[in-house]
C-alpha cells in the first residue's frame, strides 16, 4: 500500500487523465485544484445548478500559483477541459469520459431538507445521473470510479462510531439516493467488474463551499453569518452533534481510494471523516473565538429554533476502513483546518 505523501510523489510524475463531475461544486473543484497541482489532466463536468464557473476561475488561478513559475495559464488550459452539462444526459457522460482512466463522481444535488423540498429532480439527478455515469465508466472500460456517497445512509440507526456495514433506515429523498448509489455501485462492481468505490463523506468543510442560500452548509452559513453580523440559527439545542472533515481529507480519500488495490471481495464503501464529535454550541464558540482574535467585530449570539424533519441528531465515524484499505490518514486538528476555512472567506467572502 502507497502512502499519500508517495502517492502524490507518482502523480507529478505520471500524467493520467481524469474526470471530475461536479467540477464547478465545493468538493469538485478542489479536487481539479489538487489534480492540475499534480500534473494531472482533467476534465470536468457540470451543469452548474449548484456550482459556479468562480469556483472553476479561483481552482484555475490557485493551481497555476501554487505551480510558480513553471507552469503557465496556457499549459494549465491544456490539461483543464470544462464540459457543460448534465449528468442526466447519457450521451453527455459519454463524451465527457471519453479517453478517462480514473472518474471522480462529485456531482449531485445535497442537502436533506432540499431533497425534502425537491424529491424528484433530487432523484433524477442522484440516481439516474450515478446510473448513467457507471454506463460510461463501463463502457469506457475506466480504471476506477469513486463516487461521493454520504453519512445520510446510516439514517435512522443510533449507534456510534458509525461502522460501514450497519446502517438504518434513509430520513430523506437524498439519503435514499445516496443509498441507491451504493447498491447500482454494487451490482456494477460484482456483474460488470468496475473498479467503483464510494467515500461516504461526514459534513466536509473548507473553501469554496457555497455559504449562501436556505441550503447552505452549517460551517461556510455561520462563517458568513458572523462575518457580516447576520443572524446564526441553530436548529434544535445544539448538542446536535457532527464529525467535521476538512476538505484535503476529502481530497487524500479521492486519491488515495482512486490508486489503492481493489478488493472485489468487500463491500467498497468508505467513511471519510476525522472519528471526531463537535457539538453545534461548541461550533459556534470556535468560529466566534477564531474570528474575534483576526477581527474587531460584534458577532450576534445564536437564535435558536426547531429541529429539522430529516437531521440525524448524532454522527461520528469510524474511519478504519478506510485507514486499512488505502492508508486514509487524515489532519484531524478541528481548529487548525477551521482557522484556514475562515481566512479563505476573510479575503473571499461574498
Ligand atoms: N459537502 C459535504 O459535506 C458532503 C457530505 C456528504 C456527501 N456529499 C456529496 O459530495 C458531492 C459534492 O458535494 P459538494 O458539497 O461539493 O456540493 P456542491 O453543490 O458544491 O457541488 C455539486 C456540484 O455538482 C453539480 N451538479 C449537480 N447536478 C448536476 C448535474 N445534473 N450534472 C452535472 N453537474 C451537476 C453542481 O452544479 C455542483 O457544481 C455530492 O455528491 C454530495 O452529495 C457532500
Amino acid at each position: 500500500m502507497r502512502d499519500y505523501k508517495s502517492l502524490e510523489k507518482y502523480l507529478k510524475d505520471n500524467e493520467h487523465t481524469w474526470l471530475v463531475t461536479g467540477a464547478a461544486g465545493f468538493i469538485g473543484s478542489n479536487l481539479v485544484e489538487r489534480l492540475l497541482n499534480l500534473n494531472q489532466k482533467v476534465v470536468g463536468l457540470d451543469n452548474f445548478i449548484t456550482g459556479s464557473q468562480s469556483n472553476i476561475d479561483d481552482a484555475l488561478s490557485c493551481a497555476s500559483k501554487n505551480h510558480g513559475k513553471s507552469i503557465s495559464n496556457k499549459d494549465l488550459n491544456d490539461k483543464f477541459e470544462l464540459i457543460e452539462g448534465s449528468i442526466e444526459d447519457l450521451d453527455i457522460c459519454r463524451r465527457a469520459i471519453k479517453g478517462v482512466e480514473y472518474v471522480l463522481h462529485q456531482a449531485a444535488l445535497g442537502s436533506v431538507p432540499r431533497s425534502i423540498q425537491m424529491p424528484e429532480k433530487t432523484n433524477s439527478i442522484n440516481i439516474n445521473g450515478m446510473l448513467n455515469m457507471l454506463i460510461a465508466a463501463y463502457e469506457e472500460n475506466v480504471k476506477r470510479f469513486v463516487y461521493a456517497s454520504s453519512s445520510s445512509v446510516y439514517g435512522d440507526h443510533p449507534s456510534l462510531p458509525k461502522v460501514e456495514e450497519v446502517t438504518g433506515n434513509p430520513l430523506s429523498p437524498y439519503s435514499v439516493t445516496k443509498f441507491v448509489n451504493e447498491l447500482y455501485s454494487d451490482v456494477y462492481r460484482k456483474i460488470y467488474k468496475l473498479e467503483s468505490i464510494g467515500l461516504r463523506y461526514f459534513n466536509i468543510f473548507g473553501k469554496r463551499q457555497d455559504p449562501n442560500g436556505a441550503y447552505a452548509a452549517v460551517i461556510p452559513k455561520w462563517i458568513l453569518g458572523a462575518l457580516s453580523n447576520s443572524k446564526i440559527e441553530i436548529y434544535g439545542d445544539g448538542n446536535t452533534s457532527r464529525d467535521f472533515c476538512y476538505i484535503e481529507n476529502a481530497i487524500q480519500a479521492n486519491l488515495q481510494a482512486s490508486f489503492c488495490a481493489f478488493n472485489p471481495q468487500i463491500k467498497q464503501v468508505f467513511n471519510v471523516a476525522v472519528n471526531a464529535r463537535t457539538s453545534l454550541n461548541e461550533l459556534y464558540t470556535l468560529i466566534r473565538d477564531i474570528i474575534k482574535e483576526k477581527m474587531d467585530i460584534i458577532i450576534p449570539d445564536p437564535e435558536f429554533l426547531d429541529f429539522r424533519v430529516g437531521d440525524i441528531t448524532h454522527s461520528q465515524a469510524n474511519i478504519d476502513k478506510a485507514k486499512k484499505f488505502f492508508d486514509y490518514q487524515p489532519e484531524v486538528n478541528f481548529r487548525v483546518s477551521l482557522e484556514n476555512t475562515i481566512d479563505w472567506y476573510i479575503k473571499n467572502r461574498t
